[in-house]
């Protein structure tokens, strides 16, 4: 079968891009990196795209008058690649509506809480605020409102006593690496499907896109 052709769009480090570049190196994963895009020259993802020999874009927001003429850009660079779903991986620019719109459910987001607790920027500062014990990452179909929109996948982790934002982001980043590609796998097999506000996996047993508890190993 086909793969799915997929963006990535960036505006960092890219350790989310990394985990789908390997995760589609193997000849069974049902999807394959065709761009990606940064609105950053510097953006780290960069250099992962490249060595991974995926074409890597760079569309800078700067050179566009408004943000529907920067997505159009944005858009035109997706569709050159053939992409047919679109994977927002700490890209840090809202999209238009129109954008929104014209991707809808072929556009997906990965953010670090379990949603829809915690939107928007500085979501494990929010978590650790808030005094929860579990906290957690969410991939979900992106809608006009920010960190919104029907969940996928979402992995947990604990919370524990003396963390700080720093040592809860590097465990939820952990388990970002592993629901990302499983949500575009997902998405991928063709098993995924949007019923109003919430998503349907077909043939998912218990546990399929959802509640991976890690490192399981430090509950106490
Ligand atoms: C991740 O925490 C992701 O959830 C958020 O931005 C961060 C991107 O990290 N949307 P990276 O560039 O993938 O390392």
């Amino acid at each position: 079968m086909a793969k799915l052709k997929a963006g990535v769009l960036i505006s960092g480090t890219g350790t989310n891009l990394q985990a789908l570049l390997g995760a589609a190196r193997a000849s069974d994963y049902p999807a394959e990196i065709v761009v990606v895009i940064s609105n950053k020259a510097d953006a780290g993802g960069l250099e992962k795209a490249r060595a991974a020999g995926v074409p890597a874009r760079v569309v800078d927001h700067r050179a566009y008058a408004d943000r529907p003429a920067f997505d159009a850009a944005v858009d035109e660079a997706l569709r050159e690649s053939g992409c047919e779903l679109v994977c927002l991986a700490g890209f840090m620019r809202v999209l238009s509506e129109g954008f929104v719109e014209r991707w809808r459910d072929r556009l997906i987001n990965i953010h670090p809480s379990l949603l829809p607790a915690f939107r928007g920027l500085d979501a494990q500062a929010q978590a650790l605020a808030a005094g929860v014990r579990i906290a957690g990452c969410s991939v979900h179909f992106v809608r006009a409102n920010v960190d919104a929109g029907p969940i996928i996948v979402q992995g947990a982790v604990p919370v524990f006593e003396g963390d700080d934002a720093e040592s809860l982001s590097a465990r939820i980043l952990a388990v970002e690496h592993r629901i990302y590609p499983l949500a575009v796998r997902l998405i991928g097999e063709g098993r995924v499907s949007v019923n109003g506000d919430t998503v349907r996996i077909k043939d998912g047993g218990s546990g399929t896109g959802c509640a991976l508890i890690s490192p399981a190993e430090d509950i106490a």
